[in-house]
């Protein structure tokens, strides 16, 4: 039997031309040239005014708090909904990482929440595009600029995801994108930071070639920094990539649309939402189930194991992770984020990759039904015996 896997990308004969074109030009002078072009033509596409390269998307958010001169004593406010790389950076830099909730519809930042975790000590705000869809930057943005709050909008799961009329990434003070080979658009490891701001702009390009100014051809450094560059190779597969980025949000978001179809009889389900003026990109399917039928995410992901479907679990709250067990914050987190802690138990990611088809597409939904059914089954059949 084939298994259905999580995720993966989308890779035709121009992805190949262009990489097979770097691995025998792109040297000497012509070393840099893929990244130029990746970089002017993602920063036109996000509607920015620079795009650095990267190895990826946490080394991005790394050099966005460095950036913004963030370090020991600050406080940066994360959701609790995320992947760690969202939040493991502000540990980097030396500041403190304070957890907020999740808005229960969009899965995104909670604006109050994040209103509510604000201290005199606060630098920094991360929203996350969780899975593709966009957090509501009217009032992130509300709050963060109300108190002086800078943001580095995480968009590492949502490139070509849309609020009112904007591309996700551009909000922030910097924005930052992924292109691990799970994501819509791949370059197998890699990242890009974006920003408006010429002075993050300047110090990003320092920082991330070991302290030296840009084109210095002295090997003169300034100070100590870091080495995060991306290949030309993989700035050749992200071009072309990007030039079929329409092509890969629209299957995206077909393959949501065959999920909506096929789940529709379930009224016990909760779905991806798409509020009125975004664009969500759907870059995994999520399926939360209603606690009431008592199946937790470990179950489900099992049972569709068992039939050849690979899922992911919704993820943890942060603060209920081994990495946070000494912090502080983490402890507040747990009593105060309600909706980070009542989704995440019952939260299923479905195979969301770029090969899925409708006849795919029906038959994890199918092996779904029958895990919920047998478990209405099981517990009526159980609640009838006196
Ligand atoms: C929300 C979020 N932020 C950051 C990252 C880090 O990306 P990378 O693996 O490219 O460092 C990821 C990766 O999956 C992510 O999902």
């Amino acid at each position: 039997m084939e298994r259905i896997p999580i995720s993966g990308p989308w890779i035709t004969e121009k992805e190949i031309a262009y990489v097979t074109d770097a691995v025998t030009n792109a040297w000497y002078a012509n070393a840099n040239s893929y990244h130029a072009r990746f970089e002017q033509a993602f920063a036109a596409y996000i509607g920015v005014h620079h795009a650095i390269s990267l190895p990826s998307c946490t080394s991005a958010i790394h050099l966005s708090l460095l950036s913004l001169g963030i370090g020991p004593g600050d406080e940066v406010i994360v959701p609790d909904i995320t992947w760690i790389a969202s939040a493991a950076p502000v540990s980097y830099v030396g500041a403190t990482p304070v957890f907020a909730d999740v808005d229960r519809e969009t899965w995104c930042l909670s604006a109050s929440s994040f209103e509510a975790c604000l201290t005199p000590r606060t630098k920094a705000v991360i929203p996350v595009d969780l899975y593709g869809n966009v957090s509501d930057m009217d009032a992130i943005r509300g709050v963060a600029l109300a108190n002086r709050v800078a943001i580095v909008e995480d968009a590492a799961q949502a490139i070509g995801s849309e609020f009112k009329g904007r591309k996700a990434g551009s909000f922030g003070d910097t924005g930052v994108f992924s292109f691990h080979g799970s994501k819509t658009l791949t370059t197998g490891e890699g990242g890009m930071l974006v920003t408006d701001r010429d002075d993050i702009f300047r110090r990003a390009l320092v920082l991330r070639d070991h302290g030296r100014q840009p084109g210095d051809t002295m090997f003169f450094n300034a100070e100590v920094a870091y080495k995060y560059k991306m290949s030309s190779l993989q700035a050749a597969l992200g071009l072309a990539q990007l030039e079929r980025i329409e092509e890969l949000v629209a299957r995206k978001r077909e393959i949501f649309s065959w999920y909506q179809q096929h789940l529709a009889s379930l009224d016990r389900l909760q779905m991806n939402h798409e509020a009125t003026g975004t664009r969500n990109t759907f870059w995994m399917v999520t399926v939360i189930l209603d606690p009431r039928m008592g199946l937790r995410k470990e179950t489900v992901m099992a049972q569709m194991n068992e039939r050849g479907i690979q899922c992911r679990p919704f993820f943890h709250p942060l603060s209920s992770l081994p990495a946070y067990n000494h912090s502080e914050q983490a402890r507040m987190a747990r009593e105060r984020n309600r909706t980070s802690y009542r989704l995440s138990p019952y939260g299923v990611n479905l195979p969301s990759g770029l090969n899925m088809t409708q006849s795919k597409v029906k038959f994890v939904c199918d092996a779904l039904k029958e895990i919920l059914n047998r478990r209405v089954l099981t517990r009526a059949s159980r609640e009838e015996v006196p």
